[in-house]
């Protein structure tokens, strides 16, 4: 891509309603425009960090076993009256009548709508298990949008749904769950910690949320400093192996790690005195088990191996994809700009032409933009006449994470500058090197 010909409408002033980094950075960086309060128009660039961090849930959603699908926005109110939720849910529901007087709703969440089309098609238990997910928008009039993405009211949420015909089954789904989401975070450059967390009405139930801790999370959370100390890795995991998934999950939450609606102080404080933390998490991710909830209430049964009706275990999973954006930008960032971690960059490398209009360096920029290209890296090519400096502020706000720099001077060596966004290092080199060091950088991130 051409800066010259992309749309990346940077803004020069700090936009004064903007109150944490991450908000203020996408907005500088033209990611975001709000349209009304908690509702927002991806810009270019915006989108290409989402489509990327939709992309990678995808993927490893599906490495789990889980099937994509696509459910609508807009629901029937008559699904949720079946659950009772209808009343229950209050303000933040979207009512909507349409034009035959049909009360509608947008949609805060699907368990409703998977569960009829999963008692209508599922009859037997030989049919199961069954994980299925869709990334969609959802509605929820939150009193206090704020924060730009990160507490929106139209929001980005990939929410998945297991059926299963056990407990033990669905909890094999939780924990396939909870390791699906521990390597989606971590692809993303997140550490995200599994916390236990407040189960609702239904008591016994399990419940984990994902907590990335940042200083302006909402959440109040309390931890033992162990549980940062673990990383999944690149570990191999077969996904239909109960015990494998079983180990994670007691390896990554047996320790204290839980959200203020769930602090026990009697518990935490029998941790020692040095390894107790209190901070603050943004909650990116939840993990539910809620039995037979919604199959009883919906009647949503198969067929047991005995012949007998039996009604469905599930559970419901959610990762918060747009707030992801706001999450990763507060945990990456400094006082120049956005600092992308290589896997959700929205282009692998900024391009920056030192003396546009000069035949020789024009010349060897293109050749460097198609051999990236070539080598399946994306790049964003500042092929504008602004100043160096100019040019320098823009690529450190928008956060690619590497930068390749050429002027006559260097080329007049063979060389061209290879700049690290996070450690600002840069290193001189022939451009064919700068390529290969890239594609070996990136092959991680594929
Ligand atoms: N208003 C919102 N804006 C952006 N993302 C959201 C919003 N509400 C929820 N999410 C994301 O969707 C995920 C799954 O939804 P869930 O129903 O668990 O949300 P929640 O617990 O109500 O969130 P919160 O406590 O932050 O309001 C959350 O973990 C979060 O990452
Ligand atoms: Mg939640």
């Amino acid at each position: 891509m051409r800066l010259s010909r992309y749309f990346l409408p940077v803004l020069k002033e700090t936009p004064a309603e903007a109150q944490i980094a991450s908000h203020r950075l996408m907005l500088r960086a033209g990611m975001i425009k709000q349209s009304s309060a908690g509702i927002y128009s991806w810009l270019p660039l915006g989108h290409r960090v989402l489509r990327r961090i939709e992309q990678i849930v995808h993927e490893e959603q599906q490495r789990a076993g889980h099937i994509p699908m696509l459910m609508p926005t807009l629901q029937p109110a008559d699904l949720w009256k079946e659950s009772g939720r209808y009343d229950a849910y209050g303000p933040e529901m979207l009512r909507i009548r349409d034009r035959q007087d049909r009360d509608m709703l947008y949609g805060p969440t699907n368990e409703e709508m998977i569960t009829d089309i999963v008692r209508s098609n599922v009859a037997s238990y030989k049919d199961l298990p069954l994980t299925l997910y869709h990334i969609q928008w959802k509605f929820r009039d939150e009193m206090r949008p704020r924060f730009g993405v990160m507490r929106g009211r139209e929001f980005l949420m990939k929410d998945g749904y297991n059926f299963d015909l056990t407990r033990e089954d669905a909890l094999h789904a939780y924990n396939r769950h909870l390791v699906s989401y521990l390597r989606t975070y971590e692809r993303m450059g997140l550490q995200a910690i599994p916390m236990r967390a407040d189960s609702g009405p239904i008591g016994g139930d399990d419940t984990h949320e994902f907590l990335v801790l940042a200083e302006t999370g909402e959440s109040e959370v309390f931890y033992d400093s162990e549980v940062t100390d673990l990383t999944f890795g690149d570990r191999d995991i077969d996904y239909d192996d109960v015990a494998q998934c079983a180990g994670v999950m007691e390896e990554f939450t047996s320790r204290y790690a839980r959200t203020d609606e769930t602090h026990d102080e009697a518990l935490f404080n029998a941790i020692p005195e040095a390894r107790r933390r209190t901070a603050r998490g943004i909650e990116v991710g939840q993990i539910f088990y809620f039995g037979t909830k919604y199959s009883d209430a919906m009647g949503a049964t198969v067929q047991g191996p005995d012949g007998k009706p039996v009604p469905l275990h599930m559970g419901s999973h959610g990762i918060g994809v747009s707030r992801l954006l706001s999450a990763i930008i507060e945990a990456n960032h400094d006082d120049k700009g956005i600092i992308w971690p290589e896997g959700v960059t929205p282009f692998h490398v900024g391009l920056v032409n030192l003396k546009q209009g000069d035949g020789a360096t024009d010349a060897a920029c293109d050749g460097i933009y198609q051999a990236l290209e070539a080598a399946g890296l994306t790049v964003l090519y500042d092929d504008t006449k602004d100043r160096a400096g100019a040019k320098f502020a823009t690529m450190d706000l928008i956060g690619l994470p590497w930068r390749i720099t050429v002027g006559p001077r260097g080329l007049a060596a063979g060389k061209i500058e290879l700049t690290s966004r996070r450690t600002g290092e840069s290193e001189e080199l022939a451009p064919e090197e700068a390529v290969a060091r890239l594609s070996e950088v990136y092959a991680a991130h594929r």
